[in-house]
């Protein structure tokens, strides 16, 4: 990142982010001890957040990638959804887990729910590294949680305003950025 470039204000620094996806992971190896699991990365937004879970859930796991965009503004979700890359295996009997960045508006996720569901996974759960719960737009239940919001704009950890900061390693708000 260049020098002269503000950087966005720490909102959840990196250990603590660190510690909560330990917690996390280990929720997640206890619940599903015993079984296989398939978890799905959903692009762009997810990959730190899944490859830095990922490592630390002690299950065997297949992990699967899809790709989604939504046709809202930079900032707010219409909640149509275009699928711009689809799992490559099937659903059928398995026991998945959504893996997600952000639940804003809940209509990305719910869209996401309706697709996976109609694959016929054994089991369909998801797991978010954020939520904000007084934007909740949808009828959707998040079955892991790594951190309550309010209605700020956060980015970093993946999470991007305009295809920028995805690189930063904390969680951070763009002081003009709030809706
Ligand atoms: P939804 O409103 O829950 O459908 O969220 C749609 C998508 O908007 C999320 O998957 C993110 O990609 C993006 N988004 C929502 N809130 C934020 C934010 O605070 N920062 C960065 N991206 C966000």
């Amino acid at each position: 990142m260049k020098s002269e470039m503000l950087l966005p204000k720490v909102l959840i620094p990196e250990a603590k982010i660190k510690e909560r996806i330990h917690d996390l992971a280990s929720e997640i190896s206890f619940d599903y001890r015993g079984k296989d699991v398939t978890a799905i990365c959903v692009l762009k937004g997810s990959f730190v957040f899944f490859a830095d879970l990922i490592r630390e859930i002690d299950l065997p796991m297949a992990c699967e990638f899809m790709g989604l965009s939504s046709y809202g503004n930079k900032t707010t979700s219409s909640g149509e959804v275009k699928v711009t890359l689809d799992l490559t295996e099937p659903l059928s009997g398995k026991h998945v887990i959504i893996i997600e960045d952000i639940v804003d508006s809940g209509l990305t996720m719910q869209y996401l729910l309706n697709n996976l569901n109609a694959r016929k996974p054994a089991s369909l759960k998801v797991c978010s590294l954020l939520f904000k719960p007084e934007q909740l737009k949808s009828d959707i239940k998040l079955d892991y949680v790594g951190f309550k919001l309010g209605s700020e704009f956060v980015v970093g950890y993946g999470l991007d305003h305009a295809g920028r900061y995805r690189q930063l390693p904390y969680i951070g708000v763009i002081e003009n950025e709030r809706h």
